[in-house]
């Protein structure tokens, strides 16, 4: 695996390639989950690039992007064992040299779910991800489910943006008691980390329910969000939304509908969401 942190360098190991590339983003702290999407890009594309950059402009100002766990080492070890062929791993100076000021303005849209609770974060990840397109080249680029909001955000950009990028979106790898994999997750104490999978099985609970039947959406939301915070957590937002846009949906029909959650527990804010069939067996 070639590791390069300059973009010139990077540029020119991939003109020698010259071959469909593609690339998944990450912010290190690789975990299964990372690694399942270099898996699926080597089905995508001939050479798989990888890239590894915490990003400060996508965290705000009381986010965690100093405590952010960075564990290069490990990482290189896990991306040359998942066959990855070129890491590209930038310093700060190196992907902002001079303050960004030309930056990705998502939609008013956008200011919903975590957009309300990170103003400024999709702004940072888009603008980090042009940027990376721009040096990248990919012909694909893979992202995670988990961050539905963000693949959202980051499909639109492609598309109104005409570039000339195959967005696809893998699905949440999870532990086996159903904890969506995250760096964040690193954050729980082992208490926290057994309470941790209430998330997923209050989105299934809803989940289940919306698909055979119940229409009651905010009635859901609401016993969810307040099972969450009768044990120990602050809960952002638990939402029925809509796959296509993340609107809220105009009624019980408007399908396919996907649950979304964002909730702190203790250090660690944690995200998850649920796709939920369109027919709803109904
Ligand atoms: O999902 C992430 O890890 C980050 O938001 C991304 C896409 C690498 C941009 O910094």
């Amino acid at each position: 695996m070639q590791i390069h942190s300059s973009i010139p360098e990077l540029r020119s190991a991939l003109q020698q390639q010259r071959r469909r590339i593609a690339f998944v983003p990450t912010m290190g702290n690789l975990h299964a989950g990372h690694i399942a999407l270099m898996q699926e890009a080597r089905a995508h594309g001939d050479t798989v690039v990888a890239s590894v950059f915490v990003n400060r402009l996508q965290f705000g100002p009381n986010d965690d992007f100093d405590r952010y766990p960075r564990t290069f080492e490990a990482d290189c070890e896990k991306l040359l064992n998942a066959g990855v062929d070129l890491l590209f791993a930038p310093g700060e100076n190196e992907l902002y040299p001079e303050p960004q000021e030309y930056h990705v303005e998502p939609p008013a849209s956008q200011n919903q779910l975590d957009g309300t609770f990170r103003p400024g974060h999709f702004r940072g990840v888009a603008t980090v991800v042009l940027k990376l397109f721009n040096i990248v080249q990919p012909q694909v680029a893979l992202f995670g489910k988990k961050d539905y909001q963000q693949l959202m955000v980051l499909r639109n950009m492609t598309r109104q943006l005409a570039l000339p990028i195959e967005i696809v979106g893998s699905e949440t790898v999870r532990a086996a008691d159903g904890l969506a994999l995250s760096s964040r997750n690193g954050y729980l104490s082992p208490g926290e980390r057994a309470e941790a999978p209430r998330l997923h099985r209050l989105l299934q609970r809803i989940a289940t329910a919306v698909a055979t039947g119940d229409a009651d959406f905010a009635g859901l939301e609401t016993d969810a969000a307040a099972e969450l915070d009768r044990n120990g957590w602050r809960t952002d937002y638990v939402a029925l939304r809509r796959q296509a846009d993340l609107q809220p949906p105009r009624g019980a029909d408007d399908r396919p509908l996907v649950v979304l959650a964002a909730s702190r527990l203790g250090n660690a804010r944690l995200i998850d969401n649920i796709e939920i069939a369109a027919c709803g067996g109904r």
